[in-house]
């Protein structure tokens, strides 16, 4: 159970449970990493194990450095990480297991609690096993992964970016990186960045570089903190992992520039973003769609410190689940519900960041329609919201065939329905052509009350029933689970 110190402790925790395999070798030339990723979703979906791939070949060149993939691929494996203790095969309750447990770290402020991280002696930290300077910082030693045909190169898709900013303070934040060169990388950062707002105050300063260090492979908590906007400007992302963990993070100073970074990381990058803008990408973005190239920074390469036989963690946005950012949507949530009285729970489908399915427990006329308005209204939720689906709270948000029932059975398209002509919205969504703006829709999918034009009596729903006059059957099925399939492998 976690909270675990390093990505390795967390993989032989799946390992052992089953939810991580042992691939010998895959032929990224021909693209088999992907495509089994690919065949692990459409057969799988969030039963699929996380996989390490033992020899790669890339570039017609065999590397014998581990790949590491599909990790924290459920809400199960997530609240494992997280250190949830009752994790169950229900998808549902650890979902809601997940989100309860993240809340508790918010107080009535909502600040997250916070622990200050501590430093180890650079003889301590398993990322300075080994050290290269000089030509030997190269970064084809290592096999990033191309993760499509149509991106445009191999990428670094996990690095725990650390800047440091005077006026800012420190910032650790996920960003992707284009390998251009073995010293140079692209590094994209979005205009909403943190780390994008540290580079715009150091070119008012007139800085001609600014220095970074990039920790690739580390601990599950730290990951999600570094892949999500929990911390404000100047709040320490290192600080709340510690707070998340119940322990501090343990971190150790780079070789060149003194930044801090995870001991236990698996490689560490580092170098000076300097403050030309040059083009990157194009890459198969989050949303599953080919995204344009950016202008955008750079690192160039200075010290490259690793484990021995280190492991490149890497990801796919678009293929499985983006269960990682949990921790991000239950900020807003909170939120919201100080806001919305009735608000129960506010899921997104992960990987689907524009539709959002929120349970409430209706009381009064309106409530629905009112509800995706808030949502929709609220920057943090509603810049990547476009479709936001209310349904009441007997429906749950993680089960996408419940939700469609609803839709299908207690949503009057007329006057149920809010339309949105033009609102703010985030750029991956290839069906805008407008930057920034999207129409949008809320869908009142709760049943409809008299006042709001719906009948006299509601029908029950015949799973209603079962729950209100035989409450016992799902226990004891439940109960008795195993024995209905004896010895019979099923997936
Ligand atoms: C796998 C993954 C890749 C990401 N890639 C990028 C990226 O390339 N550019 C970006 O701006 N944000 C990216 N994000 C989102 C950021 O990590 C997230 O917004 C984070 O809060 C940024 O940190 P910062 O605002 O502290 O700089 C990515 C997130 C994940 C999980």
């Amino acid at each position: 159970m976690g909270p675990y110190d390093s990505l390795r402790e967390y993989a032989a925790a799946m390992e052992q449970q089953g939810q991580l395999i042992r691939i010998r070798e895959m032929d990224q030339d021909r693209y088999e990493m992907t495509a089994f990723g690919y065949r692990l979703d459409d057969r799988m979906r969030s039963k699929a194990p996380a996989f390490i791939v033992e020899r790669t070949k890339i570039n017609d060149r065999w590397y014998d450095t581990p790949v590491i993939t599909n990790v924290l691929n459920n809400y199960g494996t997530v609240a494992q990480a997280l250190g949830v203790e009752d994790v169950s095969d229900d998808e549902g309750s650890n979902y809601t297991a997940a989100v309860d447990w993240i809340m508790s770290f918010l107080d009535a402020d909502h600040k997250w609690a916070k622990i200050e991280p501590v430093f180890v002696e650079r003889s301590a930290a398993p990322c300075k096993e080994v050290i290269l300077t000089g030509e030997d910082a190269d970064l084809y030693r290592f096999p990033w992964i191309r993760n499509n045909p149509a991106d445009g190169g191999q990428y670094i898709s996990t690095g725990a970016v650390v800047t440091d900013d005077p006026e800012l303070g420190r910032n650790v934040g996920t960003h992707r990186m284009m390998i251009k060169g073995p010293q140079k990388l692209g590094l994209d950062l979005s205009t909403q960045s943190h780390a994008y707002k540290q580079m715009i105050r150091a070119t008012e300063r007139g800085e001609k570089s600014v220095p970074v260090s990039v920790a690739i492979g580390v601990d599950p908590i730290t990951w999600m903190m570094s892949s999500t906007r929990l911390a404000d400007v100047g709040e320490d992302e290192f600080a709340i992992a510690g707070g998340f963990r119940g322990r501090p993070v343990e971190l150790v100073e780079s070789e060149t520039n003194g930044l801090p970074v995870p001991a236990t990381a698996e490689i560490v990058i580092e170098g000076e973003i300097p403050m030309e803008r040059e083009w990157e990408g194009p890459y198969g973005e989050m949303l599953g769609y080919i995204g344009h190239e950016k202008n955008t920074y750079s690192i160039d390469v200075k010290t490259i410190t690793h484990r021995e036989r280190p492991w490149v963690y890497n990801v796919w946005p678009g293929i499985g689940g983006a269960y990682l950012t949990l921790p991000w949507e239950v900020g807003p949530f909170a939120k919201l519900k100080q806001l919305i009285p009735g608000l129960r729970k506010l899921h997104t489908f992960p990987g689907i960041p524009p539709i959002a399915v929120a349970c409430i427990e209706k009381r009064l006329p309106g409530e629905g329609i009112e509800t995706g308005m808030l949502i929709l209204g609220y920057r943090m939720t509603g810049f990547h919201k476009k479709i936001v689906i209310v349904v009441d709270d007997d429906i749950e948000p993680t089960d996408l065939s419940r939700v469609m029932h609803a839709v299908a059975t207690r949503w009057q398209p007329d006057p149920a329905t809010l339309m949105v002509k033009q609102s703010f919205h985030f750029l991956l969504d290839p069906s805008t052509h407008r930057n920034f703006l999207s129409s949008k829709i809320v869908i009142d999918a709760t049943r409809q009350l008299p006042a709001e034009g719906g009948p006299e009596h509601f029908a029950l729903d015949n799973r209603t029933v079962m729950d209100q006059q035989a409450p016992h059957a799902f226990d004891l099925v439940d109960r008795r689970w195993d024995e209905y399939f004896g010895d019979t492998q099923y997936i």
